[in-house]
């Protein structure tokens, strides 16, 4: 699968087979991962996966999607290693997270092309997270991803195009910003 056809069949998966993903393709999807540009390529992500059935159910209880995390044969935490960035964007907006979100869209369509579904969850106690995995200070949990096998087939019902996306003319322009 080429990077166009993940893009176009990436879904947010909502329910896995509980059959454990193949660590080859865990591995590959993690590859992606590491394989990210990055800020002065500073690579500030970990990443760390959670296969320990008692694991799971603890990090569940610290979502609103608990039944989706402790359902799904694996998890994905990625984190942000926030003592790696010193500079902001433009000077307004902390930088830290954006690496770690290039690095999961990565991870997203690897998995895709694997025919594994994934889905980004970000809310969750960051607290209880941190506590479950035991994640040290200036570390910030960024998504919370369960992967598997997507429970109908492929996961996607509805083609990305046809569903809920802005038409081209509402967010691309050229030369100016039209948008008043
Ligand atoms: C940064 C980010 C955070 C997200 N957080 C959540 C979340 O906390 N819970 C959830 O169910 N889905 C989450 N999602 C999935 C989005 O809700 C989903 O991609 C969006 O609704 C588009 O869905 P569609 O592709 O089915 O149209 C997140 C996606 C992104 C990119």
């Amino acid at each position: 699968m080429d990077v166009l056809d993940a893009i176009r069949s990436y879904r947010p998966c909502a329910q896995f087979q509980s059959r454990p993903v193949p660590p080859e393709k865990l591995k590959t999807v993690l590859a992606a991962a590491r394989l990210a540009p990055s800020q002065h390529n500073l690579q500030p992500w970990r990443f760390v996966v959670v296969q320990d059935d008692e694991r799971k159910r603890l990090l569940a209880q610290a979502s609103n999607r608990g039944k989706m995390i402790a359902e799904a044969p694996a998890v994905i935490v990625a984190f942000s290693v926030e003592e790696d960035i010193p500079v902001t964007i433009g000077g307004y907006i902390s930088a830290y997270p954006l690496d770690v979100a290039v690095a999961v869209d990565h991870l997203q369509l690897a998995a895709t092309a694997e025919g594994l579904g994934t889905r980004w969850l970000i809310e969750f106690n960051e607290d209880k997270v941190r506590s479950v995995l035991h994640v040290p200070e200036g570390i910030h949990p960024i998504a919370v991803i369960p992967i598997g096998f997507p429970a109908n087939g492929n996961g996607s019902a509805v083609p990305v195009d046809e569903d809920g996306r802005k038409s081209p003319d509402e967010i691309i322009a050229y030369d100016e910003y039209p948008w008043h």
